[in-house]
């Protein structure tokens, strides 16, 4: 039997922990554990798609990725070379292969710069063409493949709209041909039609080019039309994944279903019973604010079905019946009796 293809990213037990020092002098250094033992992978060509609530990790393992910050623990691999150890001189090689798309194209593109440079700087500086003609019609090129007019060669990012500015950054990103995109909410700061735009591109683009995309996003409608895989963090634990289509239709955790509960669906009739169903989801979540959990599942506070072995063991991941893992106690074996 001939071996599946190794994915094209395999991230094993990734651990980011931050730490700032204390508000005060004498006060002890604060550490964030931002991502906590998160495994996943993607095939080549697939989108996996990221999502949970606002501080769950999530740019912070798409950052680990770009290795725009160290790991605490734990492999990241890209096309099979270990990213977490790369140097300094493996990193422009890196660059090219891996680019990112940013809820802020500012994040990218200097505002000074006009777009022939904003775009052309990569092409001088991944594939050596020096700015002139040559360049200038690469990157009138990449215009028209992003949507762009070539008259936008001499314009500022000032002068465009929102939309327009994230077209420039996509174009600045094809232009070292990556094989993966990372995109951290590339449409949040967008208008409705506008976004869709944007994601039908970037769709375009992997149906076109192959490119692998890690894609973060909050409206779940979008993230399940564009996810090949879903993965649902919560508290810097990965708590699901799986193909996108199962993790919507039998979210097997807690939280999944809470999520998912939460999107509004045009049927009045599915509505309300959602609607009833989460006020009893939300009075079981009896604890304001974010009390620090120090043992066992992370999501213990907020879940209706918490039972004692969540509150000191947490749960392992677990293959879910359909595709994917889920670490919760109710789909462990036994778990249910233990104490
Ligand atoms: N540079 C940093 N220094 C200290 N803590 C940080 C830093 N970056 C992120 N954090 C913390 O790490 C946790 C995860 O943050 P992260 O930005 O990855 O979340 P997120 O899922 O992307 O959230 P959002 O949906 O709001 O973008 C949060 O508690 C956040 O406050
Ligand atoms: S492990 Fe326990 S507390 Fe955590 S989601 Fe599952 S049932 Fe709820
Ligand atoms: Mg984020």
């Amino acid at each position: 039997m001939i071996a599946p293809p190794p994915p094209f990213v395999q991230v094993d037990d990734l651990h980011v922990t931050f730490t700032s020092p204390g508000r005060r002098p004498w006060q002890p250094a604060r550490h964030v554990h931002a991502v906590r033992e998160v495994s996943f992978a993607i095939a080549a060509g697939t989108t996996f798609g990221l999502v949970g609530e606002s501080g769950s990790g999530k740019s912070t393992v798409a950052r680990a990725i770009l290795r725009l910050l160290q790991p605490a623990r734990g492999s990241i691999q890209v096309a099979g070379r270990e990213v977490t150890t790369l140097k300094g001189r493996d990193m422009p090689a890196y660059r090219r292969q891996v680019q990112a798309i940013f809820q802020d194209p500012y994040a990218a593109i200097n505002p000074a710069h006009l777009v022939r440079e904003v775009v052309g700087e990569l092409l001088t500086r991944h594939q050596r063409i020096r700015p002139g003609r040559e360049r200038d019609a690469r990157v009138a090129a990449l215009l028209v493949q992003v949507g762009l007019s070539p008259d936008y060669l001499d314009r500022f990012p000032y002068e465009l709209s929102g939309g327009q500015r994230q077209r420039v950054a996509i174009a600045r990103a094809l232009a070292v041909e990556p094989e993966m995109l990372v995109c951290d909410e590339p449409t949040s700061a967008l208008d409705g039609s506008i976004q869709s735009q944007v994601i039908n591109l970037l769709m375009d683009i992997r149906a076109q080019q192959g490119v692998t995309y890690l894609f973060i996003g909050h409206n779940l409608h979008m993230m399940r039309h564009i996810s090949d895989v879903v993965g649902v963090m919560y508290r810097g634990y990965l708590v699901e994944s799986g193909p996108t289509q199962r993790v919507y239709r039998q979210p097997a955790h807690p939280y999944t279903q809470m999520l998912l509960e939460a999107v509004p669906i045009p049927d009045p009739h599915v509505q309300k019973a959602r609607a009833a169903r989460r006020r009893t989801l939300e009075q079981a979540d009896g604890v304001a604010g974010e009390p620090e959990i120090t043992a066992g599942c992370p999501f213990q506070t907020r879940c209706p079905a918490v039972m004692a072995v969540c509150r000191h063991t947490m749960p392992p991941a677990t293959t879910v019946p359909g595709g994917g893992i889920v670490r919760c106690h109710l789909a462990t074996p036994d778990a249910t009796t233990a104490g």
